[in-house]
């Protein structure tokens, strides 16, 4: 199979032929593919865990005239043949071509990128059409995917059409390395320098994803509240879950421009430092939903169903931890693009680490109180009406027994009482003091309804599980359950 390292795909001089000579190769030896190969085609290629990179096949848009297209996919029958991966759960490697009309494939739909950052990249687009448009998001994808989420990248049949500089310093470092990260924070990609972080360059391996502040966030608080936020609910779910996953996170000014700028830094999972990539899809790829649908593609109850059969039934606990644990930290956000498995063999999955920890409660005014998912077709109650016997019917929903759910509670009770010692004892100075004395009075707050043992909820537990003899067993065995 062919393989190339990316300095070799850096190198236009080198790269550019061959991508036109692979596009003739391919289109002859796949029956039906040579009419579908046309200007709009990319290349996709895949990176594995040692920086060897070699192309997966094609994707292609197909004008059918009257406004109608189709989006074709057909993967290189040698990767086929070869030990890599398919890319997504909904594209099994097949020789035969995947035809979708009027859209995207979901998988690829979902690494188009989203809010400011696709926004930067249409105005930078030549003769860029609106933005909702289908074949804009395919314009984007197939002239920023180089460092998209997980080790999938594209490369466009038309690679040097223009894209226009941006005014805007900010965007214009944010587009540099050409990625198509999703998500609605404005955001870009760095790479360590000695001991700081800096912004990643074109066709650089980038190693933390990084957050921009706001102008406004749309709601009229201050543009760096929300990072200031973010930073604080990766210290709370780490004191509530503190033997769950969590990337680094730091919080420091970075020069931009003339200014000196606040930013959140996450370290990326899906790369091995700058050695190679680690494949993973959000479980809205994984579901087979575009992006649109990633608040209603699915409800918790899947997410629980999916992971215990990809990844194992274990699984199904950990996601209620971390589901329990984010809105005890007002992080009620967490949607199908929220939530990522790796890719770690054929049919081979696990749980990424926890990402995208914003109490977005603070971001919003009533909206965000709201939970971003339902659980059977129905809404949960808003974040400040929850209490635990909530949290205890949607554990049974997502298919945990009655000891899982009983002990997610008690060992988020123990943890929890670690909490404000830890956000209290952090010193970053870039975190305002009545920032986080907020943050603490809701933290104590969510942690009294939810999970604490006032006599309300004590109650509450006795009913529930204490007439249970698998729970009663349980606890005669773990009589001292330790911190997890
Ligand atoms: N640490 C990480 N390593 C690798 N990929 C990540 C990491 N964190 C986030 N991602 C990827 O980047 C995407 C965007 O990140 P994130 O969800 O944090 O952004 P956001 O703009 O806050 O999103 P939202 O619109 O959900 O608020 C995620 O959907 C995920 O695919
Ligand atoms: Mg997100």
């Amino acid at each position: 199979m062919k393989k190339f390292s990316l300095e070799w795909m850096a190198d236009k001089e080198k790269s550019t032929p061959w991508c036109a000579d692979y596009l003739k190769t391919l289109g002859r030896q796949v029956e039906g593919l040579e009419d579908l190969i046309n200007n709009e085609t990319c290349i996709v290629f895949f990176e594995d865990q040692v920086g060897v990179i070699s192309p997966v096949g094609v994707i292609s848009l197909v004008e059918q005239g009257n406004d109608e297209f189709d989006f074709v996919f057909c993967y290189d029958p040698e990767y086929v043949a070869s030990d890599n991966p398919a890319i997504s759960v909904t594209l099994p490697k097949q020789n035969q071509i995947s035809r979708t009309h009027n859209q995207i494939h979901p998988y690829f739909d979902n690494l188009c990128s989203e809010g400011w950052l696709s926004e930067a990249q249409n105005k930078s687009i030549s003769q860029s059409l609106h933005i909702e448009n289908v074949q804009t998001r395919y314009r984007i994808l197939a002239l920023f995917s180089r460092s998209n989420h997980g080790a999938v990248s594209l490369t466009y049949a038309k690679i040097d059409e223009a894209i226009d500089p941006l005014p805007n310093h900010l965007q214009r470092i944010a587009l540099q390395p050409r990625s198509t990260l999703t998500g609605m924070w404005p955001k870009g990609l760095g790479v360590t320098l000695r001991d700081t972080i800096i912004p990643s360059g074109y066709f650089e391996r980038s190693e933390w994803i990084i957050k921009y502040p706001m102008q406004t966030n749309g709601y009229g608080t201050l543009d760096t509240d929300g990072l200031q936020y973010e930073y604080l609910g990766n210290l709370a779910m780490r004191a509530y879950l503190p033997h769950d996953e969590f990337p680094e996170c730091r919080f420091f000014k970075m020069g931009i421009g003339e200014e000196l700028v606040p930013v959140l830094a996450i370290k990326r999972f899906d790369r091995l430092g700058t050695e190679g990539k680690r494949h993973f899809e959000e479980l809205n790829q994984v579901f087979g939903e575009p992006e649109s649908r990633k608040y209603d593609g699915a409800g918790y109850e899947d997410v629980a169903k999916i992971v215990a059969e990809l990844v194992c039934e274990d699984a199904r606990k950990r996601i209620f931890q971390r589901f329990t644990a984010q809105l005890l930290c007002g992080i009620t956000d967490s949607h199908l693009k929220n939530f990522g498995l790796f890719h770690d063999g054929d049919n081979k999955f696990s749980l990424t680490p926890n990402y995208d920890l914003n109490p977005n409660y603070f971001s919003g005014l009533e909206g965000d109180a709201e939970i971003a998912l339902q659980v059977k077709g129905r809404n949960l109650p808003k974040i400040n009406e929850l209490k635990l016997k909530n949290l205890v019917i949607v554990g049974e929903q997502m298919g945990l027994t009655k000891v899982a759910i009983y002990d997610t509670i008690i060992t988020l009770r123990n943890n929890g009482m670690l909490l404000e010692e830890t956000l209290l004892n952090d010193e970053n100075p870039l975190v305002r003091g009545s920032i986080k004395s907020n943050y603490i009075d809701h933290l104590r707050k969510w942690n009294s309804s939810m999970i604490s043992a006032s006599p309300a909820n004590e109650k509450y537990m006795n009913s529930a599980f204490l007439k249970d003899s698998s729970v009663l067993q349980y606890i005669s065995k773990n009589s001292d359950i330790e911190r997890r």
